[in-house]
């Protein structure tokens, strides 16, 4: 059984008043890849090193499969991990670094020998295996890391940042390939990043962090359509989503959200989740995402907007899309548009939000008014 589970797992550091996790509280089912993402300093390797058992626990359970394995020493919790740096010991050849833990472990030459041959193989570095590892690429260097973690064909696999140390393209490159030796290999791996991009294209589930607390767990895609509070949606999705400071009023049967320049009547859907935030005027912070927000009459016809002029102040030009970037006021938004759209720096235009896209986040505590109720969160 592969199954990990943490109950309302603390760690306090000496010394220190606030906990560095707190109740972080998760079940991962055997063959998920789990994905830990927030900022630096969020707690993220603390929690890993706590599974793996590098780290002891403050307060909290943790089980891997059926086994309660909080005082369980990290060669015996049956789990292999994978860090930012390799840690590939310099005066051992790919093969013997492969080979050790099966060696420490007594496992008999030849079984080793097969061993070794079958992960180097599915990991295309065969040929590669009697070199140091100072002959190698950052990236062959990661690959014989993995390697050295699969060889074992633990019930768990951890892993710490461990693309971090590699170029844009060897990243992407490596990525689809842990990805790859995941759907074939089913292990259960929980998998640390502070990069949004990863989170979002590895995990079947996202954990985000911040200052050592859950913000929200959910698949991927529900994480990007429903953000829970202003933190996750401003965290996931690149670019970021557009944030425009405003105040919910109230017009008889119906709610519209409100700035200096803009007076929008919101659509009827939202109107029960904001009647049980109750009060009549809030202020809020309306989040939509650059794909949401268009500049040209279409996405006006195909969908209930809310109209603004705005003035061009920039264009990025990214092959497949153009992003505009348009002053509105009070606040400059991103536009995301198709490639060669006709737009110039300084034209006037305007701009349409899709109503039927938008969140409004309680612009205090920061929780969505309008994801409420949607399951996975
Ligand atoms: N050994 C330690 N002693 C005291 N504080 C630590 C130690 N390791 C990490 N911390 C603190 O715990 C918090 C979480 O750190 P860490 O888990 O490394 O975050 P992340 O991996 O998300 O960047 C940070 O504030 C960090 O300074
Ligand atoms: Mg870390």
């Amino acid at each position: 059984m592969g199954s990990l589970s943490c109950r309302h797992i603390y760690k306090y550091y000496k010394g220190e008043q606030r906990p560095a996790v707190k109740d972080f509280n998760l079940e991962v089912s055997e063959g998920e890849f789990l994905v830990l993402v927030g900022p630096s300093g969020c707690g993220k390797s603390t929690m890993l090193r706590m599974i793996a058992g590098l780290e002891p626990i403050s307060e909290g359970d943790l089980y891997i499969g059926e086994r309660y394995v909080n005082y369980v020493s990290p060669k015996n919790r049956d789990i292999s991990m994978v860090f930012q740096n390799y840690a590939l010991y310099p005066n051992l050849s790919v093969y013997e670094n492969i080979a050790l833990g099966l060696k420490l472990r007594k496992v008999a030459k030849h079984e080793v020998e097969l061993k070794v041959n079958r992960t180097a193989k599915i990991l295309e570095i065969s040929h590669l295996l009697d070199r140091l590892p100072s002959q190698l690429s950052g990236g062959q260097k990661q690959r014989v890391a993995l390697g050295r973690a699969i060889v074992r064909e633990p019930q768990v696999f951890l892993m710490d940042e461990p693309l971090s140390n590699l170029d844009a393209k060897l990243r992407a490159q490596t990525r689809a390939e842990i990805m790859k030796l995941h759907s074939q290999l089913k292990t259960t791996t929980v998998y640390v990043t502070h990069d949004q991009t990863e989170a979002m294209t590895m995990g079947t589930r996202i954990v985000v962090m911040k200052d050592g607390e859950v913000q929200q767990v959910a698949p991927p895609q529900i994480m990007y359509d429903h953000p829970r509070n202003l933190f996750v949606a401003g965290f996931i999705g690149s670019p970021q989503m557009n944030f425009i400071p405003g105040a919910v009023t109230r017009r008889e049967d119906s709610y519209c959200f409100e700035t200096k320049r803009i007076l929008w009547e919101l659509p009827q859907r939202y109107v029960p989740s904001l009647k049980s935030a109750a009060s009549n005027l809030r202020q809020v912070v309306l989040g939509i995402r650059p794909e949401h927000i268009g500049a040209d009459v279409e996405t006006r016809n195909k969908y209930p907007c809310g109209i603004t002029a705005g003035k061009i102040e920039m264009i990025e030009l990214m092959g497949s899309d153009t992003f505009l970037f348009v002053n509105i006021g009070e606040s400059t938004v991103i536009v995301r548009t198709e490639a060669g759209s006709s737009h110039a720096i300084g034209d006037q235009t305007e701009i349409a939000f899709r109503l039927d896209r938008i969140h409004l986040f309680d612009a205090e505590q920061g929780g969505s008014l309008t994801s409420q109720g949607v399951t996975g969160l």
